[in-house]
């Protein structure tokens, strides 16, 4: 994909998707700042980009008021990526994830509207809570709890759609909405207790895998190279306002992903059941077809992309 060379923002950059969405622009030729505050990033995940030209980092929470050398800057594109995420902080980081989401939100549509800067805004599969309908396609409107344990992040990715929605109306912003399913590869962080590395390292250690419930709840896996040409593939030639779901619609039960890692990791760990976790979903499936009609595909398989996540995990 050839495109001209642009200024752009890249929220929540010094995070697993962030890190390597930012790695493929600079790749492009394009100029990045990130802003982060490292809630649920580490600092030492930005070392790979310590030898690469054109980025800078600005370490603020998006929440409050924008630093003014931020406010300063020009952008021809916002990738809204901040969020804090995993299953782990759904109580600890509760009120950072929904003023992140909205008060966060706000501060860079705002000065979106200002740069008259083009907006991609990474929702998440958990609008659609505990689903009922099969595969979910873009105006399932979802079966959430409002104020059960995923509320805050699952109502803070609905209330940022909504306000995105708002501002494309009000604003004439170019606005995108991308929910993305499980995605997966290497900048993973491991405190978020996401299955794929989890397993990753359990298997490597010896350890036992550790399943919660009976392991036959059904998700779907995407490699990151793959979700990350699809939010470039989005911001370039989505339609304004258009909410694209984003993923792999090839499921998998737990149980056979926990297997699938014990063999190509060749380890001897056994599988250990844990109690089932609150609220959640017994499956999740996207339907494509809208990304699918901007010609995106995922090229790389999930045994493929779970060796290539394994070879980066070696390296660290
Ligand atoms: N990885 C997935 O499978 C997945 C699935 C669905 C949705 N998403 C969404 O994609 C985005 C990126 O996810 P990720 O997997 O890279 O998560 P991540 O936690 O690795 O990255 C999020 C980044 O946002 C930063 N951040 C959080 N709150 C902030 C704030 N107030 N100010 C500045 N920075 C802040 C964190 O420090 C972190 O670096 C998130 O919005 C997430 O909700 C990811």
């Amino acid at each position: 994909m050839r495109m001209k060379f642009m200024r752009i923002l890249v929220t929540g950059g010094a995070g697993f998707i962030g890190i390597n969405l930012t790695l493929k622009l600079l790749k492009l030729g394009h100029e990045v700042t990130i802003i982060d505050n490292f809630i649920t990033s580490e600092k030492a995940k930005i070392n790979v980009l310590r030898n690469k030209k054109n980025w800078q980092l600005i370490v603020a929470d998006i929440g409050k008021k924008l630093p003014t050398e931020l406010r300063k800057m020009k952008f021809n594109q916002i990738y809204h990526l901040a969020c804090p995420t995993g299953v782990p902080n759904l109580i600890p980081l509760a009120e950072e994830m929904l003023l992140t989401s909205s008060l966060g939100t706000l501060n860079i549509l705002e000065l979106a509207k200002k740069n008259k800067a083009k907006v991609l805004f990474t929702s998440s599969s958990e609008v659609y809570g505990d689903p009922k309908e099969f595969p979910q396609d873009e105006s399932y409107t979802g079966n959430v709890d409002c104020i059960g344990i995923r509320s805050p992040y699952e109502e803070g990715k609905r209330f940022a759609e909504s306000m995105i929605a708002m501002y494309v109306k009000k604003y004439g912003l170019t606005g995108k909405i991308v929910r993305i399913f499980n995605t997966y590869g290497p900048y993973m962080s491991l405190g978020d207790y996401r299955v794929v590395p989890r397993f990753l390292f359990q298997a490597i250690a010896g350890e036992p895998l550790t399943i919660n419930g009976d392991g036959k709840q059904k998700r779907t896996f995407c490699y990151v190279d793959d979700l990350v040409n699809g939010l470039l593939l989005i911001m370039d030639k989505g339609t304004r306002g258009e909410v694209y779901n984003l993923g792999s619609d090839e499921e998998i039960t737990i149980e056979k992903l926990a297997r699938l890692i014990i063999k190509i990791t060749k380890s001897k760990s056994m599988i250990k059941y844990l109690k089932p976790l609150s609220h959640d979903p017994w499956r999740r499936l996207p339907n494509l077809n809208k990304v699918t009609n901007l010609r995106w595909r995922r090229y790389i398989s999930l045994e493929e992309g779970l060796r290539l996540t394994r070879a980066y995990l070696g390296h660290e």
